[in-house]
Formats: structure tokens, sequence, C-alpha cells
């Protein structure tokens, strides 16, 4: 397939269009964003490791049941996903209270959340992701209800694979945020999931092994990211 225009430049990929209208070819630069982009570094070789991540994590899921943008992995920086029109919504499963919880409800990092919490949050960089609920998005029709019901159920699904997967190789899923969108009617994980969306800690020390080691300044944040995908099995050389 054949890539052509940029559709749009996030913050740390980039969208084309392809020689089919049906496809997308999704970019995974080396830029590492914090802080609602008010803080963007190149790290080296993030896109790579990043793209080979995702399509690992992409490929469990399909096989798991949950339906994706994910088609296939092109090269070291490339991969073709599903055309769609996304929702505007950030969804958020948190298993340990890390991040935003802990500064908006003042509860301790580190405590278990039994049952897991589900956040939803407005995609909008300028307004800092403010925390919405389905009210906010039936108001402003920023989504169709029920598109908003299955996105919640196929987070919660995602969490179980991704549990299990990580504890089976020594560590804990605390939290992580997906975005999902329409194809054909039908509802579809988009955009990734990386270490740079999400937090993992190793089971045992509770080292940060993913993008907090960029927003905390600990160093070895790539390195990290490869030390969480060896254990799974991967393979960056
Ligand atoms: P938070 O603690 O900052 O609310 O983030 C919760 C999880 O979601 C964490 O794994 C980081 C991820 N996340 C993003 O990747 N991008 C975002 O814009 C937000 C709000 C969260
Ligand atoms: N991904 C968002 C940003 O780049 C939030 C974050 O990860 O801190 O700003």
């Amino acid at each position: 397939m054949e890539k052509r225009d940029l559709i749009v430049k996030g913050k740390a990929k980039s969208m084309y269009t392809t020689d089919d209208a049906g496809y997308c070819i999704m970019h995974f630069r080396d830029d590492t964003s914090a802080f609602d982009g008010k803080r963007i570094e190149q790290l080296e070789r993030k896109g790579r490791v990043n793209n080979i991540f995702n399509a690992f994590i992409m490929q469990k899921l399909e096989a798991a049941g949950i339906p994706t943008h994910f088609v296939k992995r092109i090269d070291d920086r490339d991969s073709l996903v599903r055309r769609m029109t996304m929702i505007p919504v950030e969804c958020v499963v948190r298993n340990i209270a890390a991040g935003s919880i802990c500064r908006r409800l003042g509860v301790k990092e580190g405590i278990d959340l039994d049952p897991p919490t589900f956040e939803l949050f407005l995609k909008n960089d300028e307004l800092g992701d403010p925390m919405i609920n389905e009210y906010h998005i039936a108001a402003f029709k920023w989504a169709k209800l029920k598109d908003v019901e299955t996105a919640r159920e196929l987070t919660f699904k995602v969490n179980d694979v991704l549990k299990k997967l990580f504890s089976d190789h020594g560590m804990l899923l605390v939290d992580y945020k997906l975005e999902f969108g329409v194809c054909d009617g039908k509802v579809l994980l988009g955009d990734e999931f990386t270490p740079d969306g999400c937090r993992i800690w190793d089971a045992e020390t509770r080292e940060k092994l993913d993008k907090d080691r960029f927003r905390q300044s600990l160093g070895n944040v790539v390195e990290s990211y490869e030390v969480v995908g060896r254990r799974l099995g991967l393979s960056f050389d």
C-alpha cells in the first residue's frame, strides 16, 4: 500500500492516507510529549520500539476478540490501520492509583483500586484533557452513547487480557488510556497501546517502566520500554 498525504500530525505519531481510502498508515516518531504537549523531546529509537510494541499488543487483543483498527506492521516505524472516524474521548482504566487521580482525589500512589476505575477525558490539549462523563458526550453530541458504552466494555476487556499478560511476565499494569473510532458502524480500538499511554511497574520492586520516567525525568526512558518488550518476548535488535 502506498503512503500518500499527511492527514494529522499528533504529538508522537503522524497519520497518512494511502492509495486505498479505507486504510491509513500510522507513523511512529521519536517525539515524546508530556503535560499536554508542554514538554516535547526526541528520544532516539522510541518510534521504532513503540511501533513493534504496539503491533504485538494489538495482535494479542485481536486474538482475544477485541476488534482493533490494526492491520499489520509495514516496517520499522509504519503500521497499516483501518481508517475510522475517531471518538474524541480518552478512556482510562486504573488498577492502581497513580498520576492524576492522586492529585485530584488526594489518594496515595500505589493503592490498589478494587474494582478498577473507569474515567473519560475529552481529547483537547488546549483545555488539558478535562474529565467528562456521558452526559457531556450526549449534550455536546461528541459521539453516540451506545458507541461510548461499547468503548467502555472493550476498555475493560482489554484490562482482563493485558493485566494477565503483564502479570505473567512480572509486571503490573497500573493504568492505561485507550482511544476508539467507528468504522462501518462498528466500534474499533484505535490509536496505540505502548508504554507512552499506560503505566507499567515491575511487580517486585514497583520500578516505573513507562512514560512516567520521562514525565518525572528518571532517565532510561526508551531502555525501560525495551525492558518491558523483552520480558514479553519481543526483540528490538
Ligand atoms: P493520568 O494519570 O495523567 O490521568 O493518566 C492515566 C493514564 O492514561 C496514564 O497511563 C497515561 C495515560 N494518558 C495518556 O496517555 N494521555 C493522556 O492524554 C491522558 C490524559 C492519559
Ligand atoms: N500524552 C499527553 C501529552 O503528551 C499527556 C501525558 O502523557 O502526560 O501531553
